[in-house]
């Protein structure tokens, strides 16, 4: 009887030892530890002995269950934790998963881009502090205290004299204070304002551009402007420069390009005019370059700026500023 136990086990530690995954270990507890079992059948045998063999007998048995279902255990564990060389779950053959590669968000690709148009002109990529004193925010633009002009451009401040820039045109006046002529940059980065609807978020993107030398005029203003929607949006963009204001410009136009939704019929995103504003410049206004100690006798220049949220809409046909900050994977996954 003994022996036979004995060989019992170890047959069935044997079968437990080759077991691959959770049915044929299954199959395993059904026929040795199951009710109709191997070893269940053969403790009930155990009754029928001599009484002299049955303790010892007994006590094996119970000896030998007790193993086996540790064993067992054992073995469901690492073939659910898929861990140990038999491990079920892993599955050499399957074809390799490819990790989720991250991109660049798309107003980074177009701020990239445009910079790219401008390096390629000469233009060096120059930054500034988003936290602004108001005097280069305003006061050195050619925008006093108490002018409307400040009123477009509510803004968030900090203390009375310093603001999170409304604009990226501060930044010319710092390029001004620590350099000499002839100089041609461009700035991007981020703005904040007042502001939020549908069409507007309190915080957005411009790209400022500055360039400063003798005898620059408005049609180096132009030209540069009409390379870059050119370059931007394809060589035959129409687009157009229409008279406007800024206190730190003068002369002073938006640049308007023809609708790229309906193509200058008239729509809802064009407001039925068949333009779209991308931009606002014009020739440096004097009174700049008297807070810069600029000679404007000598010199001359022109600086423009653009809202780089909407260039991105037009070069892609979005048609909500939200969708950028939303953070919306599968709006994102696009670009
Ligand atoms: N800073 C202006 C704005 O935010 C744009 C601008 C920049 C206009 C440079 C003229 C020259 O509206």
């Amino acid at each position: 009887m003994k022996d036979q136990l004995l060989e019992l086990e170890e047959r069935a530690i044997e079968e437990i030892e080759a077991v691959h995954d959770l049915s044929e270990l299954e199959k395993f507890r059904i026929k040795y530890l199951g009710k109709k079992g191997q070893v269940t059948s053969f403790m009930k045998n155990v009754g029928g002995l001599a009484p002299e063999e049955r303790p010892k007998i007994g006590k094996l048995a119970n000896l030998v269950k007790t193993n086996l279902s540790q064993r067992f255990q054992e073995a469901k564990k690492t073939l659910i934790s898929g861990k140990g060389d038999r491990a079920e779950l892993f599955d050499a053959t399957l074809p390799g998963r490819e990790p989720l590669r991250g991109h660049l968000h798309p107003i980074t690709l177009v701020i990239k881009e445009v910079c790219q148009i401008f390096s390629r002109m000469g233009f060096r990529v120059v930054k500034g502090p988003n936290v602004e004193l108001d005097y280069y925010n305003f006061e050195a633009l050619n925008i006093p205290k108490d002018h409307p002009a400040r009123d477009m451009q509510d803004t968030f401040y900090i203390s009375d004299n310093v603001v999170l820039r409304t604009h990226t045109s501060p930044i010319q006046v710092r390029v001004m204070e620590t350099r000499k002529p002839p100089v041609s940059v461009i700035a991007p980065g981020k703005v904040y304002r007042r502001d939020s609807d549908v069409s507007h978020t309190p915080m957005f993107h411009q790209v400022e551009g500055l360039l400063v030398d003798r005898d620059v005029s408005f049609g180096d203003l132009k030209g540069t402007l009409t390379s870059f929607v050119h370059q931007m949006f394809g060589g035959d963009t129409r687009l157009r420069f229409r008279p406007s204001f800024f206190p730190f410009t003068e002369p002073s136009a938006e640049v308007d390009i023809l609708c790229v939704i309906c193509g200058g019929k008239g729509c809802r995103t064009c407001a039925h005019t068949g333009w779209l504003e991308i931009l606002g410049s014009g020739m440096v206004d004097p009174e700049v370059y008297r807070f810069v100690d600029y000679d404007a006798d000598i010199y001359s220049g022109f600086a423009f700026g653009m809202g780089i949220e909407r260039i991105a809409m037009l070069k892609y046909g979005i048609d909500d500023i939200q969708l950028f900050f939303k953070n919306d994977m599968q709006f994102l996954r696009q670009f």
